[in-house]
């Protein structure tokens, strides 16, 4: 079943992660905190393309843990009061609730910088290999990338007239695609094969996977999604279902989710986790 699979892989990936974490000081037991928990699925597709491309795991779980500390920072960051102000993540207190606003900064400036100390580890490749995944984890954690879609995101909350169709796609391939595609693509770059085709399935995995989040604000329980839900209307938030409404973004995403399968075609049955992967993105209750 996909769900044990992923869970099996992603635990890889946090292993990894926990081992990188500083065993002593004052942020060890925030950052823990802040890694715990998740489905874990940005490590998994890391994992999982390599694998699929003859990558050892033992090079590919470290620009797994990398990409997973990233997105732990970025939902350490979203969830502060200058952010969306949650309280709740991953079923338990936001770090910022749990510790305080200047730890949850800091733990989110750690993971960061964590990140590529892991993408850098020997154990990952050659040297250009590893430059090659910092450069491209670098564009899709900045102000080209998550952090772009995080500023489109806060400033639609307040903008005069509703963003587009287009605006909201590029919205969310910034704040959610772009670490989403890095980690699909991640395995090619490991393995020295063109990332052309595991980038496509990413990006629409990527839409596909932030629109069955907004779904899940609307739809959830708040008790199995493990954070607030009905959050966005009121915030003012921009998304497929704000402007579409929830069948027309539903039926988005399951476009999104054969667009996704189809452009691992070149890969034939050995892509067949990838494509379990993209059907359970908007399968998801969680
Ligand atoms: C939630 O991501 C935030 C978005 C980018 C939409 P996930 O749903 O992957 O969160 P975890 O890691 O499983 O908690
Ligand atoms: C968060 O998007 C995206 C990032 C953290 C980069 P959301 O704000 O929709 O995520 P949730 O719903 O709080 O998990
Ligand atoms: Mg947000
Ligand atoms: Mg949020
Ligand atoms: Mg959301």
């Amino acid at each position: 079943m996909f769900a044990e699979r992923l869970a099996e892989t992603s635990r890889i990936a946090q292993a990894c992660l926990m081992e990188a974490i500083p065993a002593t000081g004052p942020m060890t037991e925030p950052m823990r905190y802040a890694v715990a928990g998740g489905k874990g699925l940005r490590g998994f597709l890391v994992l999982e393309g390599a694998r699929m491309l003859g990558v050892p795991e033992t090079a590919a779980r470290f620009p797994a843990a990398a990409v997973e500390a990233v997105h732990a920072y970025s939902l350490v960051h979203d969830d502060m009061p200058a952010m969306d102000d949650d309280d709740m993540r991953r079923g338990q207190p936001t770090v910022h609730r749990k510790w305080d606003e200047a730890t949850a900064i800091l733990v989110g400036d750690a993971l960061q910088a964590l990140a590529f100390e892991l993408v850098c580890a020997p154990e990952t490749g050659p040297a250009e290999v590893r430059v090659a995944l910092a450069r491209t984890l670098a564009d899709a954690a900045g102000a080209r990338g998550m952090v772009l879609g995080q500023a489109l995101d806060i400033a639609a909350e307040t903008a005069a007239v509703p963003l587009t169709l287009d605006e909201i796609i590029a919205l969310q391939a910034g704040k959610t695609g772009a670490l989403i595609r890095w980690s699909a693509a991640a395995g090619a770059l490991l393995a020295g094969e063109d990332p052309e085709p595991l980038t496509r399935y990413g990006r629409a995995l990527g839409l596909a996977f932030q629109i069955a989040d907004d779904v899940l604000d609307v739809e959830g329980d708040a008790g199995t999604v493990g954070k607030a839900v009905g959050k966005d209307a009121d915030a003012g938030k921009a998304t497929f279902v704000s402007l579409l409404g929830l069948e027309p973004a539903k039926s988005r995403a399951r476009e999104l989710v054969e667009e996704a399968s189809d452009a691992l075609s070149t890969y034939g049955l050995r892509a067949e986790t990838l494509r379990e992967a993209a059907r359970f993105v908007i399968a998801r209750d969680t």
